[in-house]
C-alpha cells in the first residue's frame, strides 16, 4: 500500500515525508513519488499552492527578496516571517507547512535559537521550520526534533552565509567541497532532520547524495536526481524582476499580465470607459424623483 498523500486528501506531515523514502535492495536509497515544495508568502498564494497540491509550502526567507525588496535574506527578522507564516496558515489546508529560521534567529545560543523555533510553531502554525548549515547545526537540529519540531535542513549555497562565501556560488565543485556538500548533509540526517535542501550544487553530487540519504533531498538547482523539487513562488510564476538563475524554470509570465492589466485599468480610468453605468450603484427611482423636483424648484 501506497503511503503517499495524494493530492487534495490527506494531510501532509513530516512523517510522511520521511516515509517516501525507503532502503532499496542494492544499499542505496529511492523515494516512492517526487516530492513538490514551492514557497508561499501571503494566503492567497498559498490558498492556491495548497490547491493545487504541493506536499510542500516553504515560508523562505527569500520573501525578504520576493516581497520586500531586499537584496539578501539577511535583514528578515522573525517578526517578519511570522507576520508572512500566519497569513500562509490560514490558506493552507493540506500541504506540510515549513516555516524559515531567519538569519540570526538561531545563531546566538541553542537556547534563544529553541524559543524562536517554538514561537513559529506556536504564534505562526509551522509544523516544521527549516535552517540552514550542516555540520554546524548538528546540536540544534538534535535539539529542536528533541522539542517535538520537526527540521528541515539545507546545506549547499546556504544564502544566509552570502557574506562568508563571497556571493551566491554553485557549491560542492572541488573534490574537497563536495566531500563536505555531503558531511554537511549527512549531519542533518544523523541529527534527525526528516528531510535536507541542496541548493546549487552539480546534478552528479545531489544524486549520490540522494542514493547514499535515508532522508528525502529536496533540490534548487541540483538537477533531475532529487527526491523532490523547491522554487520560489515568484520566480515559477515570472514575477521575479532582475537575475533569475537558469534552474528557476518560469512558467507564466504574471509580471507582463499584471503590467498588461494595470495599464488597461489606467487608460479605461483616463478615458472615462471605467466604471461602466453597470459597474455603478443606483438611486431608487422615487429618491431620483426627489432629487429632480429638488433641482426645478
Ligand atoms: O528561502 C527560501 O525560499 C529557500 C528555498 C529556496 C529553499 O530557502
Amino acid at each position: 500500500m501506497s503511503v503517499v498523500p495524494r493530492s487534495g486528501e490527506q494531510k501532509v506531515t513530516a512523517p510522511a515525508i520521511l516515509a517516501r523514502k525507503f532502503p532499496a535492495q542494492d544499499g542505496s536509497f529511492r523515494s516512492t513519488a517526487k516530492i513538490t515544495c514551492l514557497t508561499a508568502y501571503d494566503h492567497p498564494s498559498a490558498r492556491l499552492v495548497d490547491e493545487a497540491g504541493v506536499d510542500v509550502i516553504l515560508v523562505g526567507d527569500s520573501l525578504g527578496m520576493a516581497v520586500l525588496g531586499y537584496d539578501s535574506t539577511l535583514p528578515v527578522t522573525i517578526e517578519d516571517v511570522l507576520h508572512h507564516l500566519r497569513a500562509v496558515r490560514r490558506g493552507t489546508k493540506r500541504a506540510l507547512l515549513v516555516a524559515d529560521m531567519p538569519y540570526g534567529s538561531y545563531h546566538v545560543s541553542i537556547e534563544e535559537s529553541l524559543r524562536n523555533a517554538v514561537r513559529l510553531v506556536k504564534e505562526g502554525g509551522a509544523e516544521a521550520v527549516k535552517v540552514e548549515g550542516g555540520e554546524r547545526r548538528i546540536e540544534l537540529i538534535a535539539r529542536l526534533v528533541e522539542a517535538e519540531i520537526p527540521v528541515m535542513g539545507h546545506v549547499g549555497l546556504t544564502p544566509q552565509s552570502f557574506n562568508s562565501m563571497g556571493g551566491f556560488h554553485v557549491q560542492g565543485k572541488s573534490a574537497d567541497a563536495s566531500r563536505q556538500v555531503e558531511r554537511d548533509a549527512r549531519a542533518a540526517e544523523a541529527a534527525g532532520a526528516f528531510a535536507v535542501v541542496l541548493e546549487s550544487i552539480p546534478r552528479e553530487l545531489a544524486a549520490r547524495v540522494t542514493e547514499r540519504l535515508r532522508i528525502p533531498t529536496i533540490g534548487i538547482g541540483a538537477g533531475p536526481d532529487c527526491d523532490g523539487q523547491i522554487l520560489v513562488f515568484h520566480d515559477l510564476l515570472g514575477l521575479t524582476s532582475g537575475h533569475v538563475p537558469k534552474f528557476a524554470r518560469r512558467y507564466a509570465d504574471l509580471a507582463g499580465v499584471i503590467s498588461q492589466a494595470v495599464t488597461c485599468y489606467c487608460e479605461d480610468v483616463r478615458v472615462g470607459a471605467f466604471p461602466s453605468d453597470a459597474e455603478s450603484y443606483h438611486s431608487s427611482s422615487s429618491i431620483r424623483g426627489e432629487a429632480t423636483k429638488q433641482t426645478a424648484g
